[in-house]
């Protein structure tokens, strides 16, 4: 499937949040403005407390939004309640950074999955085999459908998660540092997943990580946030190696290497090094 940015599924306009008194508040937004295509994977990176898990909140209707309007595919759901976002919910899902916080441990990886497809409507035997499919597409083996949460490793915990929010099939992700707790090669092959299901399923996802090379691996366009503003908006390759912002550039330049992969075969080649006893190279 391939990817339409012109033909917006999201867009966010003009954007407040504001959290605390309306008016007198702290501005955790002041004006955001971006939009994410039908198949598109949009990056938000910037310093912490910039406000990119708020804007991921806002679009699942978890944020106080004070003015501005989100458009999901036509309809205006900024201020979406009760029955009307809970149908939204089929549509527009999200991946945190913590699946353990996420997965209820007293429940079967299977009873997760099939839970939101029986809730909504779905016959038991329909649920059992999405979910057996699901869990085929995010490489688990199908016994994991019997277990527990704790029975799996970091990386298995996140693809139960990935599983859990694609399994409704939804048309748009909110991933919220949904690689930022592993280990630099859990975090690609993870990584690998999100491009590959995305691929396949045309699914759109709004990506927000600290981590420049993370996004760069998997985003089409990439915004960067400065307190409750975006400060620049383009093209993932462009803005992640030659940001046309002074901040963005400096956000770059802290962090530490670009690419998660080549890092992981440096340090590999490193300890490879100190093992066979050669003395430790220079810096
Ligand atoms: N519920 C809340 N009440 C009051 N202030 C909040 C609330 N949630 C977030 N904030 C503030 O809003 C600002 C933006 O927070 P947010 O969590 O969106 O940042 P972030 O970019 O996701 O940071 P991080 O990279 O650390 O996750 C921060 O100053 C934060 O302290
Ligand atoms: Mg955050």
């Amino acid at each position: 499937m391939s990817m339409d940015r012109f033909n917006p599924l999201l867009s966010v306009e003009n954007l407040v949040v504001e959290y605390g008194t309306p008016g007198s508040g702290f501005k955790a937004l002041s004006g955001v403005s971006i939009d994410v295509g039908k198949g598109e994977c949009v990056g938000v990176v910037g310093e912490s407390g910039s406000g990119k898990s708020t804007l991921g909140k806002a679009i699942l209707g978890l944020a106080p939004v004070t003015s501005g309007r989100i458009v999901f595919d036509g309809e205006d759901i900024t201020q979406l309640k009760g029955a009307a976002r809970r149908r939204l919910a089929s549509s527009v899902q999200v991946v945190f950074q913590d699946p353990y916080g996420s997965l209820d441990p007293t429940m079967t990886v299977g009873d997760i999955l099939a839970e939101p497809l029986e809730a909504a409507g779905k016959g038991r035997r329909a649920a059992r085999s999405a979910v057996g499919e699901m869990i085929e597409r995010v490489r688990l083996p199908q016994a994991a459908i019997d277990r527990y949460p704790s029975e799996f490793s970091g990386g298995q915990r996140q693809r139960i998660a990935i599983a859990r929010a694609l399994v409704r099939k939804p048309r748009l992700v909110v991933c919220d540092e949904p690689v930022s707790a592993l280990d630099l090669t859990t975090q690609a092959a993870v990584i690998d997943l999100f491009i590959e299901l995305q691929r396949d399923t045309g699914v759109s996802y709004l990506f927000v990580s600290h981590d420049l090379g993370v996004v760069r691996r998997i985003c089409h366009r990439v915004a960067v946030m400065k307190r409750g503003e975006v400060v620049e908006f383009g093209d993932g390759e462009q803005v992640t190696r030659s940001p046309v912002h002074p901040y963005s550039a400096r956000l770059l330049l802290a962090s530490p290497v670009a690419d998660p992969i080549a890092q992981a075969q440096r340090r590999a080649a490193w300890l490879q090094l100190r093992e066979s006893d050669v003395a430790t190279p220079a810096r």
